[in-house]
């Protein structure tokens, strides 16, 4: 069991001096958990259609999904980068990425796939898309971006939470995950000819996955011809 303590040794970080009170550190940490079970909604929405998609076509549209919540210090630290006060309001008010899930697919289609099947369902609300695949970023990063609101029912309430959607490939999640620890905090990584090589590595992997999607197809055109021959 957390104690208050544990709490507010958590969160105390999260605050400006002189602003730190336990009400608000409940109050934080109240947000949190609320933030922690819209990010369970969303997990089990993808996972429900995988489930049910994998029935169909007999393989995983989604390879795994990653989650995860902001911590305190990030959150209070991209506050300040935003010019705003660091308050517990601030926070759903300013921020989409409190709340964060992480789909990794099988193919480039099962990506539209399965964001075209979250955005239509009725209690999902879209409230900003970033297509990083159409239009991939300078860098070569690649992925497909939602902010979606999802409602969450609690003893008392129901709450519209915001939650941050990445959807890439296994090959895309590859590439973002290497390049974000080569990059973090180096500033050798900024020098042309590295981030020349980087993109060089974005593309062949982008041209890897399309021909990989067309084996797919292949593959699945030649079995539906053979069960017809059968017939
Ligand atoms: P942030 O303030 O960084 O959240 O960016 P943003 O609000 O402009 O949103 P955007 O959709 O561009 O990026 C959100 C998230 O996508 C980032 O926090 C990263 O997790 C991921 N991302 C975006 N660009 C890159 C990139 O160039 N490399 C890697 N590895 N990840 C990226
Ligand atoms: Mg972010």
């Amino acid at each position: 069991m957390e104690t208050k303590e544990d709490q507010a040794d958590l969160f105390r970080e999260f605050f400006d001096d002189g602003e730190f009170s336990m009400d608000k550190v409940r109050e934080l940490s109240e947000l949190m958990m609320r933030y922690n079970s819209a990010i369970r909604e969303v997990r089990t929405k993808f996972e429900v259609l995988n489930d049910e998609l994998s029935l169909k076509t007999s393989r995983n549209p989604i390879e795994s999904i990653q989650s995860r919540v902001k911590k305190a210090l990030s959150i209070a630290q991209k506050l300040r980068r935003l010019g705003k006060s660091v308050t517990v309001e601030n926070i759903s008010k300013e921020l989409n990425d409190v709340a964060g899930v992480r789909v990794v697919c099988s193919f480039i289609d099962d990506i539209y796939r399965v964001a075209d099947m979250l955005a239509k369902q009725d209690d999902i609300t879209v409230v900003a898309v970033k297509d990083y695949i159409r239009k991939p970023k300078l860098n070569g990063y690649r992925s497909y971006h939602m902010i979606v609101e999802v409602p969450v029912f609690f003893s008392e309430s129901k709450q519209i939470m915001r939650v941050e959607i990445q959807l890439r490939t296994v090959a895309m999640d590859f590439w973002a995950s290497l390049e974000h620890q080569m990059k973090y905090k180096k500033e050798s990584a900024d020098r042309p000819e590295i981030a020349a090589e980087l993109k060089s590595c974005a593309e062949v992997i982008a041209a890897t996955d399309a021909r990989m999607m067309a084996v797919r197809k292949r593959i699945e055109n030649l079995e539906k011809q053979t069960e017809k021959e059968k017939n």
